[in-house]
């Protein structure tokens, strides 16, 4: 009988990079060069892309001298996970021409708005991802439409994290007030949020998410050093080629 010993994947993401991850030998099967084969396929079919992977600590060197893999420093991930305080005093409103409502799963017109929304900030349709998601059951979701041009200014979403307390994401608005009043109303339509906590991801470099994660007095827990998002270099000269990536 067959049996896998050995796995690494390389599917092509978002800004038509790469992302290499999966990757594993079983341990009797190791330092028999199956790793760096399975490796170097994968590399082959990412082909000229940028490419990303998170390391394991012990393993940086070896993508860093071995594979010519770079580290991008300078932005983490922040992740905040509490009980959010007085989320009541969040702003409620935007203003007379933007309203907020809850996405009603049957909705297939405000769906695929909320995807367009999204494709702007990702540079491309994640329609699977996003109608597999926000269809599920746990999934609550909000939008900000502006009135006057039926256009979608904002979406966020909440559902339950694994520990049973709320979990916003992904959350993106035209600016910081959308994002807050969006906020408010996930907390406001999730219990658990309310009750056992909330888990709040952002950049470093977001002073939108920041913001709102201090207004909530969500204490940071544990911030994520995106220079394991290593970059390969698309050439010698260490010049990229396309876009960066970019865990988001
Ligand atoms: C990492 C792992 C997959 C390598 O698999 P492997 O089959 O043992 O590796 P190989 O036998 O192909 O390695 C042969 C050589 O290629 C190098 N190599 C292996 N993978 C490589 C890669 N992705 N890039 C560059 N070099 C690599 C090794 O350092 C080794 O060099 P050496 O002979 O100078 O020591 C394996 O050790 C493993 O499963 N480790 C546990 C899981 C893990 O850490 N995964 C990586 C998470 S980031």
């Amino acid at each position: 009988m067959k049996r896998i010993i050995g796995v690494c994947g390389a599917p092509v993401t978002t800004h038509n990079s790469g992302f290499v991850g999966l990757y594993g030998v079983e341990s009797g099967f190791q330092n028999r060069g199956i790793g760096q084969k399975l490796f170097t396929l994968c590399l082959q079919h990412i082909n000229d892309r940028n490419c990303g992977l998170h390391a394991v600590p012990e393993k940086l060197s070896m993508y860093e001298r071995k594979a010519g893999f770079g580290v991008r420093e300078g932005v983490s991930m922040v992740v905040c996970n509490n009980l959010p305080q007085n989320w009541q005093n969040l702003s409620k409103t935007i203003n007379d021409n933007t309203r907020v409502e809850e996405l009603n799963k049957e909705n297939k017109h405000l769906l695929a708005k909320i995807i367009e929304y999204d494709s702007k900030v990702h540079k491309e349709k994640r329609e699977k991802l996003l109608t597999s998601s926000l269809t599920k059951p746990d999934y609550t979701t909000f939008v900000a439409i502006d009135d006057m041009s039926g256009h979608l200014v904002g979406f966020g979403c909440i559902r339950l994290h694994n520990g049973g307390k709320g979990m916003i994401g992904p959350l993106y608005a035209d600016n910081d007030t959308i994002a807050e009043v969006l906020v408010y109303n996930l907390i406001n339509s999730c219990i658990a949020a309310q009750t056992k906590g909330l888990l709040f991801m952002t950049i470093s470099s977001s002073s939108g998410g920041l913001k709102i994660a201090q207004k909530l007095q969500i204490t940071e827990r544990d911030r994520c050093e995106l220079s394991i998002g290593y970059v390969k270099f698309s050439d010698k000269s260490g010049h990229l080629k396309s876009e960066p990536y970019v865990d988001d």
